[in-house]
């Protein structure tokens, strides 16, 4: 075989009469089971199609071209999403009981990640962004107090970009670990774009971070759940990390997603260049024509600069958070106006805002649907100051760890009793699912009074018990 990619392999190989005497179970058979689902490419490890946990061949080969796409030492194709990467990448440098400094607007998989590995989490709390509530960078300063303090710290985990698009200085928290020879994870799910735009030197991957984890499905043009890690510094080791997926990641990986991870690999060698730089246009035409919003604030847009947002380093000019604290509306009510009135779909609400999201693949269309839409909210909002309420500027008292928390007996107990227990569950607002409270932590004031803020903006509150409105606690 030697067809250029994975995708033209499986579309070649699906033409041949050969019969499945192997899984799936679907056997490619569509006369029986229509042709809606792509049966006929969903193959798995038959000969000439290689095993992603032993890559020799064509997978070798993906992982080799992921790796010189971003310029890492060596990248790893994922068919489980960055949750996979991120769980190995902690499994790859911690041991239980092990301090690691962690970004606390980190990605549930973190916390998980801690909680199974044993260890001992020192939350470094990002500042809050006064005009939007977005929570701003973690700086280098932070770290360098943290490792003062901690100075058993064994790992370092940071987000950037975050879901809102907020990026830190990854460089120099990258410099100030290694001077210390500790390793960083940055979960730059939200940034596998980056390397394609000006904001490249800002990307993990450029820093030499030890770890970085991209999540191709969110900015990128990949099915969900198609990701990639890469290893882009020298304190890890490769061995253990490719162990470590080895037990994160599924045995049957979907061909299909590795298929789309190799046709957005192809995509970004061969059209990115030109794809991207469309893309910049088509932002800097939106940004213009958020100029005379009056109340809605498009977020680094339009007349909104980055000087209005001292606690962000840097910002991903593709998100689009649109602040809505000078109008009547919370993002939730300006969410349902966009999909009621214009038929626009937005990623996510906050109390004072409102995420989308664009891409290379967004049209121009899509984008004038978006500023006509925007236009003729703000033309009807009504000036008025909503106070911002979240994220929190202060950490609940930390009793136990996440893992010594897993393993306590608890009872269910409404939110609305919890206040001075310590909590067993996660309880996040979702998206994006960074927690409010960390089992082992206990419910103050704050919590209660985020929660009730929370159910009055309508945000979609989780807990980990599986009851909504309870956790589990300890008296
Ligand atoms: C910051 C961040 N990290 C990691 C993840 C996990 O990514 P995936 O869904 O690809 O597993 C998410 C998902 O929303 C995320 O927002």
């Amino acid at each position: 075989m030697n067809e250029k990619n994975l995708l033209e392999q499986l579309l070649h190989y699906a033409k041949l009469d050969v019969y499945p005497f192997h899984m799936p179970g679907h056997k490619r058979n569509a006369a029986l089971l229509g042709e809606t689902l792509p049966y006929a490419l969903d193959i798995t490890e038959i000969d000439g199609f290689d095993n992603l946990h032993a890559p020799q061949g064509i997978l070798k080969k993906l992982n080799e071209q992921l790796s010189r796409i971003w310029g890492s030492r060596q990248s790893f194709a994922l068919v489980n999403g960055s949750t996979c990467g991120i769980l190995a990448g902690v499994a790859a440098c911690v041991s239980r009981g092990d301090t690691v400094l962690v970004a606390r607007n980190c990605h549930q998989s973190v916390y998980h990640a801690l909680e199974l590995f044993g260890a001992k989490p020192v939350y470094l709390l990002p500042p809050v962004d006064a005009g939007s509530s977005i929570a701003g960078s973690i700086t280098p300063e932070q770290v360098r107090r943290a490792l003062e303090a901690h100075r058993n710290t064994r790992l370092i985990i940071v987000t950037s970009p975050t879901y809102d698009g907020v990026i830190s200085d990854m460089a120099g928290i990258v410099d100030a670990a290694h001077k210390k020879q500790i390793p960083v994870l940055a979960d730059e799910a939200h940034g596998a774009h980056l390397a394609f735009t000006e904001l490249a030197k800002y990307s993990a991957v450029h820093a030499g971070a030890d770890i970085v984890i991209h999540s191709l499905h969110k900015t990128l043009p990949a099915l969900t759940q198609c990701a990639a890690a890469h290893l882009c510094g020298a304190l890890v080791d490769p061995v253990r990390f490719a162990r470590a997926l080895s037990v994160f990641e599924t045995s049957s990986p979907s061909y299909i997603l590795l298929a789309s991870i190799a046709q957005c690999a192809d995509f970004l060698e061969t059209k990115g260049t030109a794809a991207f730089a469309s893309y910049r246009d088509r932002l800097a035409a939106f940004s213009d024509s958020c100029r005379d919003l009056r109340h809605l604030v498009a977020l680094g847009k339009g007349r909104d600069t980055l000087e209005n947002h001292p606690t962000f380093f840097a910002f991903d000019f593709g998100k689009l958070p649109v602040v809505t604290a000078r109008t009547q509306m919370d993002g939730q009510t300006l969410l349902q106006a966009l999909r009621q009135r214009f038929a626009i779909e937005g990623e996510m609400a906050a109390v004072s805002y409102a995420l989308l999201m664009t891409s290379v693949c967004d049209t121009d269309a899509g984008f004038s649907r978006l500023a006509d839409a925007l236009h003729a909210i703000d033309c009807e909002a009504a000036p008025c100051e909503m106070p911002p309420v979240f994220p929190a500027q202060t950490l609940p008292e930390m009793r136990f760890t996440p893992a010594e928390a897993a393993a306590l007996p608890g009872r269910l107990c409404g939110f609305s009793d919890c206040l001075g227990k310590t909590g067993l569950s996660y309880i996040r607002l979702y998206p994006p699912g960074t927690p409010l409270l960390v089992p082992g932590e206990v419910f103050d004031a704050l919590i209660v009074e985020q929660l009730q803020a929370a159910e009055a903006h309508h945000l979609q509150v989780l807990t980990s018990c599986g009851k909504p409105g309870h956790a589990l606690v300890c008296d």
